[in-house]
């Protein structure tokens, strides 16, 4: 069993102390200027097995690449003479409000970056006007995290066990939660190879504590050669999820519902015809299916396909590859109602707990209020309407 070392403000976290920028300010998170300055912060103080389980794909890791390639290829044709003095940003996501269109992705296991894991992340997300999405893999206890007052929406992973997944929901009705968001790309999970190079797995102290009384599992008992998440997954992951099991779900919640990890047209519709009040194009961060559509490049035909038939009664969110607020400027111009932001705010977490979180999330509404004002859009109905293009990458690898 691995005692893999848990990240920055834990008893027993390894990595250098000082971040780079660290070294030119005596508060390296004021010091960042942009969201994607925190991937730097956050990688020299986690190890190399943690960054890598935060920042690896499957296989290849080419859907992870060109996740950011595809976003940073779209170029936006900015609107003048608009009147910008007053830009807002606010909108309401699946129902919840926000003040950006942007929601916290389900993210598992956040105690391994920050001794106070989800606790942080969801303070800050309150702190923010923005919702927190809690993993069904959370290293906290949904109650917990909801006791922080943020807006909840609870990620379900689907379970071999029925009845423990109709306990989940009946919890995160209990608690609050606004939306219930089923997570529908992880049949099994992708090989990411990283991981198993590296054996990784949880240390005894980080716990899946939503499931199995949030005991020890095989997430904890080292392979050589694998990951022991991935065994985990195997055991108690259905990868006989169908779309019967989602009308199943449907007749059980009265929260509204989002389909997380699409990308063909057919399956969103699919979606919106059972009721979803939102689907999110994503490919979960390239972590899945290596080779799969970057989310930039699949969300115009999703958005044709379901704004043509639903309206707004179905919204398209849309994750992978956001790194600021260039980015969701993009994805609004391709038709998104909102993003989820996934590793910036765990490069956050990483760097500086609540107070790294909060401040990722600060830039990401100035950056986004920025590109607003720069394309010429008072509101997001502006932004809604900006035509797009497409621009080379001249990025020479670097993806941030
Ligand atoms: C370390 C890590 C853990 C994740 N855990 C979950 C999870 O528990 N549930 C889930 O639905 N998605 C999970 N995801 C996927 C994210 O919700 C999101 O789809 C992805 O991070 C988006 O890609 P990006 O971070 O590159 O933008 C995870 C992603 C990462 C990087």
């Amino acid at each position: 069993m691995t005692t893999l070392p848990v990240g920055r403000g834990s008893d027993d976290h390894v990595g250098t102390e000082s971040p780079r920028m660290g070294a030119e300010s005596s508060d390296p998170l004021a010091a960042a200027l942009s969201v994607a300055d925190f991937a730097d912060l956050a990688r020299t103080g986690l190890g190399e097995e943690l960054w890598d389980w935060l920042e690896g794909g499957a296989e290849r890791e080419r859907t992870l690449a060109g996740n950011r390639d595809a976003f940073a290829g779209v170029a936006v044709l900015p609107r003048v003479l608009t009147d910008v003095s007053s830009c807002d940003p606010a909108c309401s996501l699946v129902r919840s409000p926000a003040a950006l269109p942007v929601a916290v992705a389900p993210i598992a296991y956040q105690r391994l970056f920050h001794p106070e894991g989800e606790l942080a992340v969801a303070r800050a997300a309150a702190d923010s006007g923005l919702p927190y999405t809690v993993s069904t893999l959370s290293s906290v206890p949904m109650e917990e995290i909801a006791a922080t007052g943020a807006t909840t929406w609870f990620q379900l992973y689907w379970l071999r066990d029925k009845g423990a997944v109709l306990d989940l929901v009946q919890r995160a009705e209990a608690i609050g939660s606004e939306a219930l968001v089923l997570t529908v790309d992880v049949p099994v999970m992708g090989r990411r190879l990283r991981d198993m190079r590296h054996g990784f797995a949880l240390p005894p102290t980080i716990r899946a504590a939503n499931l199995d009384g949030g005991g020890m599992s095989r997430a904890h008992e080292r392979v050589d050669g694998g990951s022991a998440v991935a065994a985990h997954t195997a055991s108690a992951f259905a990868p006989s999820l169908t779309w019967h099991d989602v009308e199943w779900l449907r007749e059980r919640t009265r929260l509204p519902l989002v389909l997380k990890g699409l990308s063909h047209p057919a399956d969103a519709l699919r979606a919106a015809e059972l009721g979803a009040a939102a689907v999110v194009v994503s490919n979960h961060g390239g972590r899945q299916l290596d080779g799969a559509a970057p989310s930039a490049v699949a969300l115009p035909a999703v958005v044709e396909a379901v704004e043509g038939a639903f309206g707004e009664s179905c919204q398209v969110l849309v994750d992978s590859g956001i790194r600021g607020g260039a980015d969701v400027l993009r994805a609004l111009a391709l038709g998104a109602s909102g993003v989820l932001l996934g590793r910036p705010v765990l490069w956050g977490l990483a760097a500086g707990g609540q107070a790294g979180c909060a401040r990722v999330l600060s830039l990401l509404g100035e950056e986004f209020r920025h590109a607003m004002a720069l394309a010429g859009c008072p509101d997001l109905a502006a932004v809604a309407r900006l035509r797009t293009t497409t621009m080379p990458c001249h990025c020479g690898g670097d993806h941030q």
